[in-house]
């Protein structure tokens, strides 16, 4: 039997917790609200539904957010402008970038230039950086996320092998940093796969866990993967089907259900983890922002 990791529920209950602590930690005390700031350069439709999901959620907890929408023809200087505005506004508590960004912009260059104590994405290399060496930072929202599904559903990755497939920054990479660390939540042995890889099936056959992310609709196939192994699927494929638009994940769910022990739901899996734990973050920036204000 495999049993669905329902993320949408979870981000609920986390949801609930966060609010809670504002509470206590902000309101009650009359602190400033945490402010979220968001960049959004051109009109990539994916892009404009993610970054209105976290504007929603900001909205849901009661936290403030601001964002400055682009021209998608807008330069690189004109958006690490916006950047420098972010970094020295004192009501932005921390700020993003929404990634993909145009062929015409440097990301590495963008992502150097936000104030690493305002990264609430953990992209800067400073907050990479210290994430790989077990140090406090902020973590990439969607790896937290992950491990946060794994935690709450008590799925053992001590001892285990994992298997991450695609090695972005955004995903692959952080979490095969984050599940092979010396933590509790860690100790895992892991393999980071990508596009180079040949015979990637040789991995995915042997491992307990796998974690995918490349954007390719129903990649992993239920003859990938061994019995009992823990699927997290953290693709968002739009497929348009006639005139409907539906989501798919680079999860084949009809062949890996039933010998998967765990599976991720696309929707309704990481997705609504990854804009919580976003929230968290800003919370985090948030308090110690008032930290080092008194
Ligand atoms: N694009 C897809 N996921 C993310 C994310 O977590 N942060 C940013 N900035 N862009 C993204």
């Amino acid at each position: 039997m495999t049993k669905l990791l329902n993320g949408k529920k979870l981000a609920i209950e986390i949801r609930k917790e966060i609010s809670k602590e504002i509470e206590k930690k902000i309101r009650n005390k009359k602190k400033p609200i945490p402010h979220l700031g968001i960049i959004l350069l051109g009109n990539n439709s994916s892009s404009i539904l993610y970054v209105n999901r976290k504007i929603q959620e900001c909205k849901n907890i009661g936290i403030q957010s601001s964002l400055i929408h682009l021209p998608v023809e807008s330069s690189e200087n004109e958006l690490i402008k916006e950047i420098q505005k972010m970094n020295q506004n004192p009501l932005i508590d921390g700020f993003i970038v929404q990634l993909p960004l145009q062929k015409h912009i440097n990301t590495d260059k963008i992502i150097l230039s936000i104030n690493p104590k305002k990264d609430v994405d953990g992209f800067h290399p400073e907050n990479f950086g210290k994430m790989s060496l077990n140090m406090n930072a902020f973590f990439p929202a969607t790896a937290l996320g992950i491990l946060t599904l794994l935690e709450k559903y008590k799925i053992q990755i001590s001892g285990k092998y994992t298997v991450v497939i695609g090695r972005s920054r955004i995903v692959g990479r952080p979490i095969s940093i984050l599940m092979s660390r010396k933590k509790n939540i860690g100790n895992s042995t892991v393999t980071l796969t990508h596009s180079h890889t040949p015979n990637i099936k040789y991995y995915t056959k042997r491992a307990d866990i796998i974690i995918i992310s490349v954007g390719i609709p129903g990649f992993l196939t239920g003859k990938m993967i061994k019995k009992g192994a823990v699927i997290i699927d953290v693709g968002i494929n739009r497929i348009k089907n006639g005139k409907n638009l539906f989501l798919k994940g680079d999860v084949d769910f009809h062949s890996v259900y039933g010998k998967a022990s765990y599976l991720t739901p696309v929707p309704g899996g990481v997705g609504p983890m990854t804009i919580i734990m976003l929230i968290k973050n800003t919370l985090r920036a948030a308090l110690n922002r008032n930290r080092s204000s008194k």
